[in-house]
């Protein structure tokens, strides 16, 4: 830290962070910030035997605000340390915001890409769309996540498509053979949402190799793209590799997306070449609760293809989050393992979870506990034809009825435990089983080995589970982190 406007930011973010009390509801096993607002998880990755997250920080207000990089660790992936700030919004090029980006590493190195924001002053009437806005690609390194050498821009709008507006932004790079990639989400002039792919020599001189977009419209802007290719374990597969492509598009609406959430995240299995002519099959949702994201995913050295979302929905006025008032607001899901079976793409709590359960319950049918304030439940073997219900906090209630999988608040009421969450559903063909993994505020379900995923926070006054699911077997173990 070397500027003067970042050194008072570090000293004023210690300043709120030292007085913060995250009260009742402080999570146990998910990454949190001390204080304040955290959006997108930002540069995953391992270096060594250290796994680093950072993110979309505003420490100065649980609303949101001026958006740095905080930073956090973690030898297992499930108990995360808090490590200070990395990257302030403190240049020409950022001043705006730290927004979004990633960390490739290679050689020790984390070689970072993010967007600096720049918003100017409103003296013409910008629309802040297509007048008044810089996207900033911006390219910086570091060794440890803590210190890092200087920022450098690599691109600006200039060297965007001249059809795009002035929102491109989220650079996730990755490397394939001698070339480096690099994939952006933007919004075009005609409000049409895409990603644009740069390919690289050496990290620096970036070109533009491929516009990705839906045969017909999909929203108006593609924010946070990632790419990449996870190999098929299912018995029909053969070993394929499929590639995906996943982005969060804005801007959905009719039909089905009328009963979702505002923004969406999913993910298109991508047939072709990324960098020069490819299709995208049928868009999937990673998550089809309430709280979810923004994703980004990392590969660790062990080869795991690793997601982690957001567990919040940006721009959402009919419910909110009870932690307001204890100064904070929002947390990363677990992280997820990625993995293919068939063809479809699966998400499943990492198997370090696994080894905080402790006082197993195993048993069929139904089950009742109290206390669960961290929990891990697991229904398997459910009979597709019977209705199956589990509910918890005496308020949150999951069921399985005529091929749909809900999840519903039975008080609606912005004071209740959902604080205004109703109901989210998908259909389904069939119901094998279902994991749901509870922290004090969060709740995580994965359908059919993580086939969807539900995620929602929640606010309760006493905790308790309780399942009815005939001639399943339950299995149900707290967590203690
Ligand atoms: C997604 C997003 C990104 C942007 C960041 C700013 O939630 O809007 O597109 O980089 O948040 O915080």
């Amino acid at each position: 830290m070397s500027n003067p406007l970042a050194n008072d930011l570090n000293t004023m973010r210690k300043v709120v962070e030292n007085s913060a009390n995250p009260g009742r509801f402080a999570q146990t096993f998910h990454l949190v910030p001390p204080v304040g607002w955290l959006n997108d998880p930002n540069g995953l990755c391992q270096l060594g035997d250290t796994y680093h997250a950072f993110f979309q920080y505003s420490p100065f207000s649980a609303e949101g605000g001026i958006k740095m990089w905080g930073h956090s660790t973690s030898k297992d992936l499930v108990r995360w340390t808090y490590e200070g700030t990395a990257l302030y919004p403190d240049q020409p090029v950022d001043v705006g915001g730290v927004y979004s980006g990633s960390a490739y590493v290679e050689d020790g190195v984390m070689h970072i890409f993010y967007t600096g924001n720049v918003k100017r002053e409103d003296e013409s009437g910008y629309d802040y769309v297509n007048t008044g806005r810089e996207a900033n690609t911006v390219y910086v390194t570091s060794r440890d996540g803590v210190n890092f050498g200087p920022k450098r821009l690599v691109m600006a709008n200039s060297d965007y498509p001249g059809d795009d507006t002035e929102h491109v932004r989220d650079p996730k790079v990755w490397r394939d053979g001698d070339t480096y990639y690099m994939v952006q989400g933007a919004r075009k002039k005609d409000d049409t949402g895409e990603v644009l792919v740069f390919s690289s020599p050496d990290l620096s001189r970036w070109t533009l190799v491929n516009r990705i977009t839906s045969n017909t419209r999909f929203g108006y802007m593609w924010e946070c793209p990632d790419y990449f290719e996870v190999h098929d374990t299912g018995e029909f597969s053969g070993g394929a590799i499929v590639k995906v492509l996943s982005v969060s598009p804005q801007g959905l609406h009719g039909g089905d997306w009328d009963r979702r959430n505002v923004y969406q995240s999913g993910y298109f299995v991508l047939l072709g070449d990324v960098a020069s002519t490819c299709t995208l099959l049928p868009f999937a949702l990673w998550d089809a609760g309430f709280d979810f994201y923004a994703p980004q995913t990392f590969q660790a050295d062990d080869g795991r293809r690793i997601l982690i979302g957001w567990m919040g929905m940006p721009d959402e006025k009919t419910y909110t989050n009870l932690t307001l008032r204890d100064g904070w607001q929002h947390c990363f899901t677990i992280p997820r393992e990625v993995y293919a079976c068939n063809g479809r793409v699966l998400q499943w709590p990492v198997k370090e979870l696994e080894a905080l359960r402790t006082n197993e319950r195993v048993t069929t049918g139904a089950l009742s506990a109290q206390d669960t304030r961290a929990f891990d439940l697991f229904i398997e073997k459910v009979d597709s034809d019977q209705p199956m219900t589990v509910t918890l906090a005496d308020q949150l209630q999951l069921t399985w009825r005529d091929r749909r999988f809900e999840m519903r608040f039975l008080d609606e009421d912005m004071e209740s435990v959902g604080a205004g969450r109703r109901t989210r559903f998908e259909y389904l063909d069939e119901l094998r089983n279902v994991r749901v993994v509870g922290d004090v505020s969060s709740i995580e379900v994965f359908v059919n080995d993580g086939e969807l995923t539900f995620s929602s926070r929640y606010y309760p006054g006493a905790y308790s589970v309780g399942v009815d699911a005939p001639d399943a077997r339950i299995s149900l173990w707290d967590i203690e982190a």
